[in-house]
């Protein structure tokens, strides 16, 4: 009797340790474990999905082959040990195109969504039921999960400019993406230290607008300059092919081709697109220079810098042909033009653009910005695209369409919102993974203090927001500006745990956030992270 009851209590420490063992990040909307048991995985189980679902498959398999050493055949169906995508209908209100469930069993795992990224998240949710430690058989815990993202827009901004990363790290950034269900990837392309994207019509804006002859040592103003020549760009032939990756993983590639203000690589490239050509680039007098200082010159220090392009014909055309060029590169809905930090010293000091806000009957150089803005945003809509910008393209009168990136805290997130525009939140307090996540941080960084903690608090809906207005906040982004991120390992150590608390803040409804549980889910989440060989801060 008594190894009786000591078996039952047994089972029962079993059968609750595996439910408390679900450590899915984000957290999905409902988990339910209606019948006991577990599925095993192995070589031997097979995959059941048509074509549509090659993309899920592939990534399921290269991340089995990868972390555990086998992959899966696939077969036109099969009776038990199996693993089945389908489609077939709407498994929730079709309000929902990214819903799934995922129904394990001791005999198949079942995925359906309600479209093929419905899927493939579903797949990611299998992915964080998988053992943490290779094994030729996976046990995983029935369970029935029945799931949707909280908000359509799920993003990661990378900044290439201030330091460069390769193709294959931009794929690995992208995966990512993918493992945290995000979906949107804005990769910030140009800058005042380097244009990075290849664009045929204009080869000087990488040959010479993509490398710089040295970088400040150290946080800003620097002890001194490197003297390394730096810099790297992408061919448009690479970027097609991030592109196609990150489609693949069902993640809309957003350019940002950053205008009129941190143009300095396209105005050291070709010197007409400034106010003041002749003029030789301006730099702090506290910042170290390296080589040639006379003429225009990349930037090798950080900041907002005076010379920017000039509202003239000659800027639009080179614009417009550069955004001809990046739109049959990224078929997104959406290209960012930038719009932030543009001082207006040098439009006040030029004849033209007094004239010009003279005869367009503007008020001042804020409302000169607003025609720039505008004038781009009318070019992109008569192509079938739609401008985001950063929150300093309220200033001076939003153009009419246009998508808002509120990152100065969040009231131009507000503004845009109030004024019927759809808004993207990145505030710098929760969204800028720049920033130092420790008190005591001691590797350089911008500055500021973004916890993980604080990340995972945030809610990207506004309390000042009325319902009506509620609706046009899209979602929100973590940002990476990379001044003080000069390689992979710390990129990794930025962005990784902070990612994780941003999926959940995105894709989870507010009423199932619970910060403890979140800490808990952390310490698995942890170990996928070693799993994935990758840097963290908080590695132990
Ligand atoms: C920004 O951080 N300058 C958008």
């Amino acid at each position: 009797m008594k190894k009786k009851i000591a078996f039952i209590i047994c089972l029962l420490v079993v059968m609750y340790s595996n439910a408390q063992e679900i450590n899915i990040i984000p957290q999905p909307t409902t988990a339910s474990f209606p019948i006991k048991g577990e599925f095993v995985l192995s070589a031997s189980t097979v995959i059941v999905a048509n074509k549509s679902e090659q993309n899920s498959i592939n990534f399921l398999n290269d991340y089995l082959q990868k972390f555990y050493g086998f992959k899966l055949k696939t077969a036109v169906k099969a009776t038990n040990n199996f693993i089945s995508f389908t489609t077939p209908v709407f498994i929730r209100k079709p309000d929902n195109e990214e819903a799934y469930t995922l129904n394990i069993n001791s005999l198949s795992i079942k995925i359906q969504g309600n479209s093929n990224a419905a899927t493939f998240y579903g797949m990611q949710s299998l992915l964080q039921l998988l053992p943490v430690t290779a094994n030729s058989k996976l046990p995983i815990t029935c369970i029935f999960i029945e799931d949707a993202p909280r908000f359509a827009y799920r993003g990661m901004h990378l900044d290439v400019s201030r330091h460069f990363f390769s193709v294959d790290y931009i794929k690995k950034y992208i995966d990512f993406i993918a493992l945290h269900k995000m979906n949107t990837f804005h990769w910030h392309l140009t800058d005042d230290q380097g244009w990075r994207i290849e664009i045929k019509k204009y080869p000087k804006l990488t040959t010479v607008g993509g490398f710089r002859n040295g970088t400040i040592i150290g946080r800003y103003p620097g002890t001194g300059n490197d003297g390394i020549y730096y810099g790297g760009y992408y061919t448009q032939e690479q970027i097609k092919e991030v592109v196609k990756y990150a489609t693949e993983r069902f993640i809309t590639v957003v350019p940002e081709i950053e205008m009129p203000g941190h143009s300095s690589a396209a105005i050291a490239a070709y010197p007409q697109l400034s106010c003041f050509p002749d003029e030789a680039t301006k730099h702090p007098a506290k910042c170290a220079w390296s080589g040639d200082s006379t003429g225009k010159k990349i930037q090798q220090t950080w900041g907002v810098f005076e010379d920017v392009y000039a509202p003239t014909e000659y800027t639009f055309n080179f614009l417009q042909d550069v955004l001809n060029e990046v739109m049959q590169l990224f078929p997104s809905k959406y290209i960012h033009i930038g719009g932030d930090e543009c001082p207006k010293e040098s439009w006040k000091r030029s004849a033209f653009c007094q004239q010009l806000i003279k005869e367009k009957g503007l008020k001042d150089e804020h409302e000169l910005q607003s025609y720039f803005i505008q004038r781009i945003e009318k070019y992109l809509n008569t192509k079938g695209r739609q401008i985001i910008g950063w929150d300093e393209i309220l200033e001076g009168g939003l153009a009419p369409n246009a998508t808002v990136m509120s990152w100065r805290g969040e009231k131009g997130g507000i503004d845009a919102a109030q004024q019927k525009h759809t808004v993207i939140m990145t505030p710098g307090g929760w969204c800028y993974f720049d920033h130092a996540q420790t008190q005591k941080e001691d590797s350089v960084t911008i500055g500021g203090f973004t916890s993980l903690e604080k990340v995972y608090s945030y809610d990207p809906v506004p309390k000042e927001l009325s319902e009506e207005n509620k609706k046009y906040v899209l979602g929100a982004q973590g940002n990476v500006w990379t001044e003080y991120i000069g390689n992979t390992s710390k990129l990794e150590y930025m962005i990784f745990p902070r990612i994780s608390a941003l999926s959940e803040v995105l894709w989870t409804p507010v009423d199932k956030k619970n910060e403890a549980d979140f800490k808990r889910r952390m310490e698995a989440q942890m170990q996928r992270y070693k799993l994935w060989n990758i840097n963290y801060f908080g590695k132990k």
